[in-house]
């Protein structure tokens, strides 16, 4: 005979075996994806690391804030000033050390700087990592994670580096999740919003993951060197513009606003001169060409040169704002390569306003003739479409044939087209608006 309690027991037994067997098959729960709603836009400024490494100090970043507004790069954008490795006072583990600015390098501090910035209408970014130690030797954020985030949003820091590379280089994705959630959360309890970039180098697959936690940017690469097309990898290491935009194939629909795929740093105007990135530097047509593309996949752009001896070809190339609007459109449709015949290569995105911006690239060794048709490569039946040339910031005129045009050795031609509509007599209504005007 089973009894009342024998029977009650049974079902207790029986629910909870149920209840396993049920979380067993289930899928583990995910935590709800989280935005921070920061950089609607690709960042876009200037980094210290590629020109001076850890040799950073108020001096220089307070000149290179006056010279990015008196060369007229903050108007074409440039608001970020961003603080690399080794602002930091102590070298080694964070456990012996606590993490505080070196009052030799910012006598005044960091938040004097970020004043100094906003003031300008701009922006101070910071960086750390959730080691022990950065890489360079710095102490890290590691089990103070809440602590440095609320530092960072009362020194008014606008922008956070969050490096694991070389602490977290072999770690599974598991952790690597744990440890850039821990930093994304601690930033979001901040009243001062900071945006959040999470750099592993393009490991772990960091594209699949990383927007779902609130990071706004990571690397989607190894660190960039001052090359366009170093054959293989310098150092068994470095990534080269191509590297980069080859590594970014495929990789376009993780990006969107508010999460971005980051080439790396622009490398334009180092001129192979750097005291700290490894490369022997690139053509005024190959730095031109890198600019062109990082605005046409939407990346990040954060220069690496010294703002302060740019020249004047460098200086046109960087504040070339249709270019610089190509990478800040409001849709941030990522541009996908749309055709690849071997070295000649052409990317197209869409544009907020329905427009079309169009990269035709020669990776050859020789000027080519190349060939750009609407209806084959956008698959959109523009029957009469208007051209306008970025770099000659020249309109070329109405088209009903596909646009064929020279491209030298390396460079990328960047046109916007726009369909023009037709109407019943066959004429482009532009054209017939044209005539209106006219007479
Ligand atoms: C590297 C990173 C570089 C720079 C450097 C600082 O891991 O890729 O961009 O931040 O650390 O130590």
């Amino acid at each position: 005979m089973v009894n009342k309690k024998q029977k009650f027991a049974g079902l207790i037994w029986m629910f909870a075996l149920l209840s396993v067997a049920f979380a067993s098959a289930a899928p583990a729960a995910q935590p709800a994806p989280r935005s921070n709603g920061l950089a609607q836009t690709p960042p876009v400024g200037w980094s210290s690391w590629n020109n001076f490494g850890d040799d950073i100090n108020e001096q220089i970043v307070i000149e290179t804030i006056d010279a990015m507004i008196a060369n007229g790069m903050r108007d074409a954008g440039y608001v970020f000033v961003n603080l690399d490795d080794g602002w930091q006072r102590y070298k080694g583990a964070r456990r012996d050390h606590p993490l505080e600015f070196d009052p030799k390098k910012f006598p005044r501090g960091i938040s004097y700087l970020a004043d100094y910035a906003h003031q300008r209408g701009m922006k101070l970014g910071i960086y750390s990592g959730p080691g022990q130690t950065t890489c360079a030797g710095y102490t890290g954020s590691e089990g103070h994670e809440a602590e440095d985030a609320r530092m960072f949003a009362n020194w008014g820091v606008d922008h956070l580096k969050y490096d694991s590379c070389c602490s977290h280089r072999e770690a599974p994705k598991e952790e690597l999740q744990k440890i850039f959630r821990t930093m994304s959360n601690a930033l979001m309890t901040q009243k001062h919003g900071i945006v959040l970039h999470a750099c592993h180098c393009g490991w772990g697959d960091i594209w699949e993951w990383a927007a779902g936690l609130g990071v706004n940017h990571w690397r989607i690469g190894q660190d960039i060197s001052d090359d366009f097309n170093y054959p293989g990898n310098r150092e068994q290491y470095y990534f080269d513009v191509l590297d980069q935009l080859d590594r970014g194939v495929g990789l376009e629909k993780y990006a969107g606003p508010g999460h971005w795929n980051d080439y790396d740093m622009l490398i334009v105007g180092l001129d192979g001169q750097s005291k700290q990135l490894v490369g022997t530097g690139a053509s005024n047509i190959e730095y031109r060409t890198h600019f062109s593309l990082w605005a046409m996949v939407s990346s990040p752009m954060l220069v690496g040169a010294d703002v302060r001896k740019l020249d004047q070809y460098s200086l046109e190339t960087l504040t070339n704002k249709e270019i610089v609007a190509l990478n800040q459109d409001p849709a941030g449709n990522i541009a996908h390569k749309v055709r690849d015949d071997g070295d000649l290569e052409v990317f197209a995105r869409e544009l907020a306003d329905g427009s079309h911006a169009v990269l035709l690239l020669n990776r050859g060794a020789a000027t080519a003739t190349m060939t750009f048709s609407p209806r084959a490569d956008l698959q959109a039946p523009m029957d009469r479409y208007s051209i306008r040339d970025l770099w000659k910031h020249r309109d070329l005129g109405t088209y009903d044939i596909p646009f064929t045009t020279e491209v030298q050795s390396h460079e990328a031609r960047v046109f916007r087209i726009r369909q023009l509509a037709t109407s019943a007599n066959g004429r482009s209504v532009s054209d017939a608006a044209e005539q209106e005007l006219a007479r």
